[in-house]
């Protein structure tokens, strides 16, 4: 039987495992005026949302992890979006003021459908209540806007010193797009400064407003163009996607030294394309062999985010402008996903609540 402290008390909140409730990111922050006197219980917890049945679940399954409690009393501060951690940077903070969080979606090669991976993390999180938006930037091959399902010309309008840009918008989040500005028929040699050039005018340019998460789809690779967009974008930390197979891990192991090398944190890896369930006998087959995330994880102290299937469905989505996370709620993909971008959420308060935590711990768990 464990103590009874917030951080215990946490431990076995994240044992509720229901569509209703994400307590996959909570952390010390989450939990105020905590006391524990006896068998009686009170809190104050941020949630998304507040409801009798919310509450029931996690009464109930205090009351299952300790015995002791008699009383739980608890107030739920419901928010209209769910407490996200702030990453706290000057550099951020001086080019976008209103972002919570800066997220790079990579990946050694192309094709590995990271593309995919960043559209349908950045739907997923806006589902689960997040504000967020997606910059395309991949100068090789721009794809949101197809993924998205809308190529609109962007709205500018005359702001005090300068003119804005208004993102576009599509299944619940924001997004803008390389292919915009960038001229595709130009040679890639002259596009890599396009790019940092674009990317730097998309993150003063744009009228993001507050969001919670500013998700970048890199360009694929390691090279020069690669590393002046990393050194330009101020990143909470970056996700990397891969396929299972050798040659996609080993550039996959170039990405995540390249992030390293210029103190950009990795949130964690994706494997996608992990397996395939033939829809007809159920039987599942790894195409690009098995474990292949796992093995980089484990050697780079990476933490795996998850394993997505190949699923014609994600690529119809793709390719129909509805995002499979959008499109198909209910499908085992979709739960797929919508964990992954929890764990990711789950990262990134990890590496914001470090430094508060410290603190805290050094204070004491208590208020
Ligand atoms: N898990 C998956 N199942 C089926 N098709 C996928 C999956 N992931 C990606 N695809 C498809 O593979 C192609 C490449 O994906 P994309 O996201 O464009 O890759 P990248 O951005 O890495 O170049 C697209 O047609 C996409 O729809
Ligand atoms: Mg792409």
């Amino acid at each position: 039987m464990f103590e009874i402290t917030k951080s215990t008390v946490i431990n076995s909140l994240k044992n509720i495992s229901n569509d209703k409730i994400n307590t996959s990111s909570l952390t010390l922050n989450s939990i105020r005026k905590f006391e524990f006197n006896n068998s009686d219980l009170s809190f104050e917890i941020s949630l998304a949302n507040n409801s009798d049945e919310i509450k029931n679940l996690i009464v109930n399954q205090l009351k299952k992890d300790f015995n002791e409690l008699k009383n739980v009393k608890l107030n739920i501060l419901a928010k209209s979006t769910p407490t996200v951690s702030t990453h706290k940077d000057a550099r951020k903070d001086a080019v976008l003021p209103g972002v919570k969080n800066t997220i790079a979606i990579a990946s050694g090669k192309g094709g590995v459908g990271k593309s995919t991976v960043a559209v349908n993390l950045a739907v997923a999180l806006a589902k689960d209540g997040a504000s967020v938006g997606l910059i395309d930037a991949d100068i090789y091959g721009p794809s949101i806007p197809l993924m998205l399902g809308s190529n609109d010309k962007p709205k500018v309008y005359q702001a005090e010193n300068s003119v804005k840009m208004i993102p576009l918008e599509s299944h619940g989040i924001k997004f803008m797009s390389i292919g915009l500005l960038v001229d595709d028929k130009a040679p890639i040699i002259w596009r890599g400064p396009m790019a940092s050039g674009a990317i730097k005018q998309f993150m003063t340019d744009v009228d993001w407003g507050e969001l919670d998460y500013l998700i970048f789809d890199l360009p694929p690779g390691t090279g020069d163009i690669q590393l002046t967009l990393v050194q330009t974008i101020p990143l909470t930390g970056a996700v990397i996607v891969t396929t299972p197979q050798e040659v996609s891990l080993i550039d996959a192991r170039k990405a995540l030294k390249m992030f390293e090398r210029v103190n950009v944190p990795i949130l964690g890896v994706v494997e996608n394309m992990s397996y395939f369930i033939a829809p007809d006998t159920g039987n599942k087959y790894d195409i690009f062999g098995s474990g292949g995330g796992e093995r980089i994880c484990q050697e780079l102290n990476a933490t795996l985010l998850g394993g997505i299937p190949i699923d014609p469905r994600i690529r119809k989505g793709g390719d129909n402008g509805v995002p499979m996370v959008f499109g198909i709620p209910d499908a085992n993909e979709t739960k797929i996903l919508m964990d992954i971008s929890r764990k990711l959420t789950e990262q990134v308060n990890i590496r914001n609540s470090n430094a508060s935590e410290k603190i805290e711990i050094l204070l004491g768990d208590e208020d």
